[in-house]
């Protein structure tokens, strides 16, 4: 692996290289091979999950960790991505971790370099968060053994999630029964161009998931006419403890944060014991981007 930009481009070993890395580090086996190189985070978008746990990651590694702060930065003096990115790497940046709203963007910017620099994808736009499915995976790994054949139902906005897509594309290279569920405002246009069974039913959807994962509803991607519809959302998509418990009483709740309350997800199913793994979602982030850190925190040769 050079860089980790979506899954599609990663082989089902490669994957499996990752997940069984995360593991050992997991079971607190530190063997670091990136002790002393530099990881630098430039998120051009908030988080809190995925830039805290590459942090954390990191830093277990025994890395140093750049956080670049876009504000105070030069861009403000009109520096160009070129010259921000090859500065940073004579500076000592190893490898570049960089969430951003363009879609594609890190392939654009690798376009420009003149060096070889290595990247990871913390999410771009609406197109692809492939650590995110990373660690999705190994915690469906770790809850159901192997995802081969399992019913994994994917419920929400998913016309704007990068969560879903990179989801859906380690998910079939595996095996899995992918379903996406939403109503028809958070369909993209091309649901055809998807591999899985579309629904509209949050009820019909879930009966007998081995996984029911929740996505978050992406108010500060959508327009006015989908803001005033997803208004109702709620009422019909809102998943709570009764209803799982009836038509998925074995499912997994999965939901990769941050969590819209009483939206996506009642209080009281989010607080329950059924609720904790998306807690353990976020802490097995660590242990995946341990995994891809070791893998490609080394830097360019
Ligand atoms: N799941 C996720 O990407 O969360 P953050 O936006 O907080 O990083």
């Amino acid at each position: 692996m050079h860089d980790l930009i979506d899954i599609e481009r990663l082989s089902n070993p490669e994957i499996e290289n990752i997940i069984q890395s995360a593991k050992k580090f997991a079971n607190g086996d530190i063997d670091s091979s990136v002790r002393g190189k530099t990881a630098c985070l430039m998120f051009f978008e908030n988080s809190t999950r995925t830039r805290c746990s590459f942090e954390i990651a990191a830093k277990k590694l025994g890395m140093n960790v750049l956080n670049f702060d876009i504000g105070s930065s030069s861009f403000s003096k009109g520096e160009s991505v070129k010259d921000t990115f090859e500065n940073l790497h004579f500076i000592g940046a190893d490898v570049f971790v960089v969430r951003h709203s363009e879609e594609q963007i890190i392939d654009k910017i690798k376009n420009q370099l003149a060096f070889d620099l290595k990247f990871i994808n913390a999410g771009d736009g609406k197109n692809s968060h492939p650590t995110q499915a990373l660690l999705d995976f190994y915690t469906m790994r770790e809850k159901l053994g192997d995802v081969c054949g399992k019913k994994i139902v994917i419920v929400g906005d998913v016309a704007h999630s990068r969560v879903a897509k990179s989801n859906l594309a380690l998910l079939n290279k595996f095996g899995a029964k992918v379903h996406f569920c939403a109503p028809s405002y958070f369909m993209p246009q091309n649901t055809s161009a998807f591999d899985v069974v579309w629904h509209s039913d949050l009820k019909e959807a879930i009966v007998d998931a081995d996984v029911v994962m929740l996505l978050r509803v992406q108010n500060e991607r959508l327009d006015a006419e989908t803001i005033k519809s997803a208004g109702s959302y709620s009422d019909l998509y809102k998943l709570d403890s009764a209803t799982l418990k009836k038509y998925a009483p074995n499912a997994i709740l999965m939901h990769p944060g941050p969590v819209n309350r009483e939206v996506e997800i009642t209080s009281e199913l989010l607080d329950s014991k059924v609720g904790r793994t998306v807690l353990e979602q976020a802490r097995n982030g660590v242990y995946v981007r341990m995994a891809i850190l070791n893998e490609l925190g080394g830097g360019c040769v």
